[in-house]
Order: structure tokens, then sequence, then C-alpha cells
């Protein structure tokens, strides 16, 4: 079916529902995104169309998490390439807003508040992104509770699967990449902690066939730096065998590969426990690796800061 474009909170409603109708009826998906769409984006499609009757993506970049406007200028903007890959993945409905739409006020006086949860790691380096983030989603996933636009209660089925979802109204899930881990922990902390009726799913980050994990930003590096950067997947994994093993993760002697690359300034690789993101000392020095974890890093190679991780276990 042709993906069908809908600009206004108003309409996204109204189709949502027109769809919902017209299929069993019993689930929605939301797949929140900036554009600039990657095989990454393609993932979370998938994965939700694979398991929801409606599909949802929005398209909106975000002013509000970008501390600075060249950054924002720069975002790649590519709505027709971006409809393309969502129709070729079964999207029935893509979302894309404008800024007026969103903040018809201008910018919001009231915000999520991420905490200290946003302000480590990536929020350490990019102040305020966090909070601008969560205030982008919380609003995407009020617009994409399904049902809203339907007719009294009754007139759909429901699917009697457990869902976070309102009772009577179907089932609401949301994906987000796991390549933005913080992101991912503060947007479950958030449903969580203000009890948005979704459930938030994590779909695997995916790389390419040598390592490097896709990335809107990935295009603005020169093949030179693209090759230095594979360091970071590699490190990454080299934990990865060690937590395998079960032997000691030795986190230093994996800091010091990715500082002998020389077009690599690395900003953090650490250890950290999958919700809090707190560092896990005890188990990345002597001690053989047990348990679960998560390697983060971050590092600038050229004009581009890159992110990565990789879940451990053992
Ligand atoms: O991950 C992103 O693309 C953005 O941060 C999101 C979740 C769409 C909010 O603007």
């Amino acid at each position: 079916m042709p993906i069908k474009l809908v600009t206004t909170a108003a309409d996204l409603r109204s189709e949502s529902a027109r769809l919902l109708m017209n299929k069993p009826g019993t689930s929605q998906g939301l797949v929140p995104t900036m554009g600039a769409l990657h095989e990454g984006h393609a993932q979370l499609a998938r994965t939700a169309v694979e398991k929801n009757d409606v599909v949802v993506a929005s398209i909106f970049v975000n002013p509000l998490q970008f501390g600075d406007a060249v950054d924002l200028d720069r975002y790649p903007r590519t709505l027709d390439a971006d409809l393309a890959l969502l129709e070729s993945e079964g999207v029935d409905l893509a979302f894309a807003p404008s800024v007026q739409e969103v903040y018809p006020g201008g910018e919001p006086l009231v915000r999520v508040t991420a905490g200290p949860l946003g302000e480590k790691w990536e929020g350490a380096s990019r102040p305020g992104h966090f909070d601008g983030a969560l205030t982008v989603v919380a609003k995407l996933l009020h617009y994409g509770i399904p049902g809203t636009g339907l007719p009294p209660s009754g007139a759909f089925a429901t699917s009697g699967a457990p869902s976070a979802g309102i009772p009577g109204l179907p089932a609401y899930r949301a994906y987000f990449g796991q390549k933005d881990a913080q992101q991912l922990a503060l947007v479950r902390r958030m449903v969580a902690d203000l009890n948005f009726p979704v459930d938030i799913v994590g779909v695997p980050t995916v790389r390419s066939a040598d390592g490097l994990a896709l990335s809107s930003r990935n295009r603005f590096l020169s093949d030179e730096q693209r090759d230095a950067a594979l360091v970071l997947s590699r490190a990454l994994r080299l934990l990865e065998q060690r937590a395998n093993l079960h032997e000691p993760l030795d986190l230093e002697s994996a800091q010091a590969l990715v500082a002998s690359q020389p077009l690599v300034e690395l900003d953090y690789f650490e250890v950290v426990d999958q919700g809090t993101l707190e560092p896990l000392a005890e188990n990345c020095r002597e001690t053989p690796f047990r348990g679960d974890a998560l390697a983060i890093i971050a590092a600038k190679v050229g004009p581009v800061r890159l992110i990565d991780n990789l879940p451990l276990s053992s």
C-alpha cells in the first residue's frame, strides 16, 4: 500500500483511526526519526511492521535537541528518499510536521528534564540535548497514541496481549535504536517514571560489513577517516570476546587500542550498567567478567562525533 504523508496531529489521528478500522486494528507502532534515513532506520521500521497492524513513522528535525544552529541547518533533509524507504518497509503513515505544528507557541516553556542520567556521557558534551530530545519524544508519543481518533470504544477489537497501552484501545509500541543507548535508557525511564501508555522496544544496532555502526553522520567522513573510525567497533568487539570467555575485560588495553589511532580523538570508553549507565569498575580490571553490562564509546573522527556501544553478557 502506498505510504500516506500527514503533516498535522489532527490528520495523524484521523488517518491512523481510518487504518485501524480497516485492519484487524489491534496494535499501532510508532517509529520516531529525524529523517535522513538509512538501513538502521529501515530495521526499526521493519521490526515495527512485523509486530503491529498499523505503523506510523515520524520525521521531524527537532530544533530543541541541537545546541548549535549550524548543526541544525547542516542536518540532512531528504524527505522524498525517506518516504520511499518507509514505503518499501511497509510503513502506513509518515508524520512530518512543521516546527510550527509541534511548537505553535515557539519554544515550550515547560520541558521534560532528563536529570542526572542526561548529564553524563553524551549529555556532558551536549548540554540540554536530552531535555530537548525527551521533550519531543514525549510529544511524539502522545501524538501517536492509537485510537484517539476512533468512535467510542467497542468499535474495534483489542489484542488481549499484555501491553502498556490504554485498556480498550489498541496496543501501542514505540521503536528506538540501541545505537543511541543513552537516549533509549532515558526514554525507558521517562515512560516508566511518568506512566506513558506505551511499550518501548529497543532495536539492535545495524552495522556495515566492516563493523561501523550506521549513522546519518557517517556521510561526513572521508575514506581515511572512515577507516580510522573502525577502531571503535573493533575495541568494543575485543571487550565482547573477553566477556564471552569470562576473562577480565581489561578496559585499559582496549582504550589504548583506540588511543593508538591518530585520527580518532577519544571522548569516553566505559563499561556501564545498562539501565543507570553508571560505570561498573569492579568488572573491568583483574576480575573475570560476570553479568550484564554495556560497553559505550564516543570519539571525534575528523569533523564527526561518533558513538557506539555493545551489550556484554557473561
Ligand atoms: O534518535 C532520533 O532520531 C531523535 O533523537 C528522536 C528520537 C527522533 C527525537 O528527535
